[in-house]
C-alpha cells in the first residue's frame, strides 16, 4: 500500500524542519500561512521571530497590524499576515482561542484555501484531508498515472478523490507532509530520482518510464510587464513616503510610485502640494509578482518644502521602522544613501 511504504520512508528520511514537531494548532496555521508561498529554508528564521513577538493567539489578536506587517517584513504577499492577524481575532473572539478540529470551520478563515484548511486539519487534529499542492499533485499524478492537465478543474478533483482512497486511517497529517517531502527531495520536477523512491514498484509513471513528462500542465501565462517610476522625494534629511491604499502591497509604505514615467506622476505631485526638481536617474530594479512584473526606474528628486498633503516626510530611522515591500528593496537602499549623504 502507497501509506505503508511512504510512513515508513518518511520516518527515517522524513526533513526535520523548524515548524514540524508541534502539536499547537496555532504555531502550525502560522507556519502554512507562511509555507503558502515561501520557500521552506526560508520559512524557519521568519517563523521564528513571528511566534517570539506573537507567542499565542491572543498576542497577535491584540496586536496592532502595524506590528504585525512590520514582522511580515521580506516574506511578501503581505495580504497573507493580514489574514492571520484576522483569524487570531476571529479565533480569540469566537472560538475562545482554540483552533475548531473541523475542515469547513477551518476553510472557513480569512487565507484559508482548501489547501491550508486541509494541511491544518490533518496536521494538528490527524483529520484525513488531503492537502493539494504542487507536491501533491506532482506525486500522485505519477503514481496514479494521470495524464491530464492538472489544471483542470475535473482532473483536479480526480487527484484529490485518489489521495483521499490513499489517506490512511491514523497519521494524517505525517501522510501528507510524507508526499509533500518525496515530493521536494525525490520525486522532484523534471527528472526525478526514481532509484531513491519507495514508491516506484507501484509507481504507473516509474513503469511507464514517463514521470519526466509529469504532472502535464498547460503552459501559463507569463505576467504582465509594467514600467513604473519610483521617485525618492527628499526635502533636507527626511523622505517623502506614503502608504498604500490599492490592493496590491495596501498598507505597505513605498516611495512615490507611478505606473509609466517619471513625468506621468507629475500631476499628482502637484496635487499632493509637491513641488519638486529632478536631481538625478538612480538607477533599475525588478520585481516579481504572482501576475505582473514592475520594471522600475528609481529617481531622485527635491522637494521645495517638506509640507505636503498627503504621505508624509520621514527620516532614516522613521523609514526603517515602517513596514516596507520587498519591492522596494533596491529603491530603500537607494534612499539610505541619500538620507544618509544629507546628514553628513
Ligand atoms: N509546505 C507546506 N507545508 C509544508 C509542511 N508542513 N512540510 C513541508 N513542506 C510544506
Amino acid at each position: 500500500m502507497l501509506s505503508t511504504l511512504l510512513l515508513a520512508w518518511y520516518d527515517t528520511n522524513g526533513r526535520t524542519l523548524p515548524f514540524r514537531g508541534t502539536g499547537d494548532p496555532y504555531r502550525i496555521w502560522v507556519s502554512e500561512i507562511m509555507l503558502q508561498q515561501t520557500r521552506t529554508e526560508t520559512v524557519g528564521a521568519y517563523y521564528e521571530r513571528f511566534l517570539r513577538a506573537f507567542p499565542n493567539v491572543f498576542a497577535l489578536a491584540e496586536a496592532g497590524e502595524g506590528e504585525v506587517l512590520k514582522c511580515w517584513e521580506g516574506l511578501g504577499y503581505y495580504s497573507r499576515a493580514r489574514n492571520l492577524h484576522k483569524t487570531a481575532q476571529i479565533i480569540a473572539s469566537q472560538y475562545q482561542g482554540k483552533f475548531p478540529a473541523d475542515l469547513s470551520a477551518l476553510r472557513a478563515l480569512p487565507g484559508a484555501g482548501d489547501y491550508t484548511a486541509a494541511a491544518v486539519a490533518s496536521i494538528a487534529f490527524d483529520l484525513p484531508a488531503p492537502a493539494m499542492d504542487g507536491n501533491l499533485t506532482r506525486v500522485l499524478s505519477r503514481f496514479h498515472g494521470v495524464r491530464e492537465d492538472v489544471g483542470q478543474p475535473s482532473v483536479k478533483r480526480r487527484l484529490r478523490e485518489l489521495a483521499e482512497q490513499d489517506m490512511p486511517p491514523v497519521r494524517c497529517g505525517d501522510f501528507n507532509q510524507a508526499l509533500m517531502d518525496l515530493g521536494a527531495t525525490v520525486c522532484v520536477p523534471g527528472t526525478p530520482e526514481c532509484p531513491r523512491c519507495p514508491l516506484r514498484r507501484l509507481c504507473d509513471a516509474y513503469s511507464r518510464g514517463d514521470a519526466e513528462d509529469l504532472p502535464v500542465k498547460a503552459a501559463a501565462k507569463p505576467p504582465r510587464e509594467i514600467r513604473m517610476a519610483v521617485a525618492l522625494i527628499t526635502h533636507g534629511d527626511r523622505i517623502w513616503m506614503t502608504q498604500r491604499q490599492e490592493s496590491l502591497l495596501r498598507g505597505l509604505w513605498v516611495y512615490q510610485l507611478t505606473e509609466g514615467s517619471l513625468t506621468d506622476g507629475e500631476k499628482a505631485r502637484r496635487a499632493m502640494g509637491l513641488e519638486t526638481e529632478l536631481i538625478s536617474t538612480l538607477g533599475t530594479a525588478r520585481h516579481v509578482f504572482t501576475h505582473r512584473v514592475w520594471q522600475m526606474t528609481a529617481y531622485h528628486l527635491q522637494a521645495a518644502s517638506g509640507a505636503c498633503r498627503e504621505g508624509r516626510f520621514v527620516t532614516l530611522d522613521e523609514m526603517n521602522a515602517l513596514p516596507i515591500p520587498t519591492a522596494m528593496r533596491a529603491a530603500k537602499e537607494w534612499a539610505e544613501g541619500l538620507l544618509r549623504e544629507a546628514k553628513a
